[in-house]
């Protein structure tokens, strides 16, 4: 089941008013945006973006039944491309940009696209479908350099080395397609001790796959400042992110951007969730909450 993170906080940050337009850049399953939407009729308006066609679609029925789909524009594309997409929706008077960041729910529960180390499913990862290489093909023909530099730099994982040396060793006797598999090979190239550890040792190999396949870093870099220059004075940006190397590249861009005084942050520290959702919502135990004002 699907539960908003930090949603209270979103909605007290953003305030949002009667006929306010609002852009969410990560719509997902339109928690955050349901919450908008009731507080900023009869003409307000809400500019939906979903990289993802399958959970778009879901979450197009949801807004259907709901009555909303006059006032959010649906739009399946990556929010990399804001500025453009923006332009050509004529979409003005942004009042507050919200980013969710990462993979819903249903991503883990219901994509079979291998998300899950739980379930043993096809190695796909992709959020947009179109996209290529995926993580059997990342898995199957990168490099042993480059799969030990990404399970580095985006897992921070301290066997990447063996990782990455045994992926290669294992398909060269036969593919290695599913999730199962892979866990396998991550088993046996970590010490026993490791794998009693406080996280299961696929956690931060799947998580530096996803990020390489989806190109999450390099994507969120590009949209941030784009999402500044979007916002209205006095608009406010929302960002929640779910690792440490997202929260540096927030905190850093929002740092600079408040040196070169076009934005005011809100949050000197993120604001995380309390411990009533931390008890309803696994997933908050990690989210992290930035909000910068513009100023300009
Ligand atoms: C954490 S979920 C958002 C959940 C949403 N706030 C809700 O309450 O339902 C993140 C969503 O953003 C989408 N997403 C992630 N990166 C994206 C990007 N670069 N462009 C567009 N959508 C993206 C994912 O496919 C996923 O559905």
């Amino acid at each position: 089941m699907h539960i908003p993170v930090l949603l209270q906080e979103t909605i007290n940050y953003l305030d949002p008013k009667e006929n306010e337009n609002f852009i969410d850049a990560t719509l997902g399953q339109a928690g955050h945006s349901q919450e908008i939407l009731k507080r900023n009729g009869p003409s307000g308006k809400i500019l939906g973006i979903e990289q993802d066609k399958k959970i778009l679609k879901i979450t197009t029925n949801i807004l259907k039944d709901l009555g909303y789909e006059k006032r959010i524009i649906l739009i399946n594309d990556n929010f990399v491309n804001l500025k453009e997409i923006v332009k050509k929706e004529n979409f003005t008077k942004v009042k507050g940009i919200i980013m969710d960041l990462g993979v819903s729910s249903w991503h883990f529960e219901e994509s079979n696209r291998g998300f899950t180390f739980l379930k043993d499913e096809p190695l796909i990862m992709t959020l947009d479908e179109r996209k290529n290489p995926n993580a059997k093909e990342i898995i199957n023909s990168w490099s042993q350099k480059d799969l030990e530099r990404i399970f580095i730099d985006f897992g921070q994982e301290r066997f990447s080395k063996r990782i990455a040396e045994n992926i290669v060793l294992k398909r060269k006797i036969q593919p290695i397609e599913t999730t199962f598999e892979l866990i396998e090979i991550i088993k046996k190239s970590v010490p026993r001790s490791y794998e009693k550890g406080r996280i299961n040792p696929a956690t931060r190999i799947f998580m530096a796959l996803r990020i390489a396949v989806n190109e999450e870093l390099k994507n969120l870099e590009n949209a941030l400042p784009q999402s500044i220059d979007i916002l209205e004075k006095g608009g406010k940006l929302i960002v929640i992110s779910f690792h440490s190397l997202e929260d540096r590249i927030v905190k850093n861009i929002f740092k600079t951007q408040q040196k070169q005084g076009i934005v005011k942050i809100l949050t000197k520290k993120p604001v995380e969730a309390g411990s009533e959702e931390l008890k309803i919502n696994q997933r908050s135990r990690s989210a992290k909450l930035r909000v910068i004002q513009k100023i300009i």
